[in-house]
């Protein structure tokens, strides 16, 4: 008998690493995408539905609705950023425009209605700014309770930040919004806790150049995909797999942007791991603490805090991804994107 398959929404801001998190439910069996709701963050929002039809499209994906959310943040004006992500959120790659029509329903609408229709059932990924989440809850105060658990990319606890130096992007995104999420999602049962794989965790899913070679192996995909430290900015990949090709193409670009920032010629991904951690919570180790979001800071605004010791006298409202194992991570995501890629050869 088959597994049962995981429901999933999932909200992002279709981003490189988004694309890749797409790719990797894709890619996943156990994964049943019942939606994909669309927000303003990386790119604007109507670009990312753009490119998260266009990556359904290349891959042949089963139907899946694809919503667009909300286009701005709930109060504060909104940032993209292009620098990181390229000037259409998936680096130098140029996908094919998409035939595929975006749902008629909001994002809101999709979160709720798939909700209500299926309690308990649907996990919610978010890998965005949680604003559509958040506007989502304050229409429906049930949702924390009808979904059965939410995983977010976002925050930072004992780390830096990569937006400021106290905040992650996505919740300097929208800082209001990752309030209003974490309120809403407190005091729930011990297993139905948001997981939160923030940057203390993210930041060691290195994605180097070796990583795209062997992706590119298991797809089948000639000539050899090389990225090198050495290579001209911006050089297009020649692969013979269009999967393969789109991704390295976008991929180059990540690199490209860590590298400028001093990280080195490779990419950090914080969206696929999420993915993973959705589709599978024993990838990571999870501790819980009580989170919430500075909101008055004048120069930490939207910092994620953690009271891991019981402070405050409020119980926990996260598991909190404290520990994982790069390697297996990579393991599936080159086992399973590159079988993807190897049936659309
Ligand atoms: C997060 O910010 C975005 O740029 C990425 O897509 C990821 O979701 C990491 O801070
Ligand atoms: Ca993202």
């Amino acid at each position: 008998m088959a597994a049962p398959r995981i429901p999933l929404i999932v909200d992002v801001d279709t981003g490189i690493d988004d694309s890749l998190a797409l790719l990797y439910l894709l890619a996943s069996p156990e994964a049943e995408l019942i939606g994909i709701t669309c927000t303003a963050g990386n790119v604007n929002a109507r670009q990312v539905a753009i490119n998260n039809l266009a990556w359904l499209e290349l891959c042949n994906a089963p139907e899946v609705e694809v919503a667009l959310g909300a286009e701005v943040p709930i109060i504060t004006a909104l940032m993209t950023t292009e620098e990181t992500h390229g000037p259409q959120g998936i680096g130098y790659a140029e996908l094919p425009a998409p035939t595929r029509r975006l749902s008629a329903r909001h994002a809101i609408e999709v979160w709720i209605d798939n909700a209500r229709r299926r309690p308990s059932e649907i996990t919610g990924l978010i890998t965005g700014p949680l604003t559509n989440l958040a506007l989502a809850v304050k229409l429906e105060p049930e949702l924390p309770r009808l979904l059965k658990r939410i995983v977010v990319m976002g925050g930072a606890f004992n780390h830096p930040g990569n937006t400021t130096p106290t905040t992650e992007w996505n919740i300097a995104v929208d800082p209001d919004a990752a309030k209003i999420v974490f309120d809403a999602f407190s005091e729930l049962p011990d297993d139905r806790r948001p997981v939160i794989c923030a940057l203390d965790v993210t930041e060691r899913i290195e994605l180097h150049p070796h990583h795209v070679a062997e992706l590119a192996r298991v797809a089948g995909s000639t000539p050899d995909e090389v990225l090198h430290p050495d290579d001209e900015p911006g050089t297009r990949s020649t692969a013979s797999n269009r999967v393969i090709r789109h991704l390295s193409d976008a991929v180059r670009f990540y690199m490209e942007f860590h590298r400028r920032y001093d990280q080195g010629y490779l990419a950090h991904l914080h969206d696929p791991f999420a993915a993973a951690v959705a589709l599978d919570p024993g990838l990571a180790t999870l501790r819980p603490a009580t989170v919430d979001v500075e909101l008055a800071g004048t120069l930490t605004r939207g910092q994620t805090v953690a009271d891991w010791r019981g402070m405050w006298g409020r119980r926990p409202n996260a598991d909190i991804v404290v520990d994982t194992d790069p390697d297996e991570f990579f393991r599936r995501t080159i086992e399973r994107v590159g079988a993807l890629a190897r049936s659309l050869n």
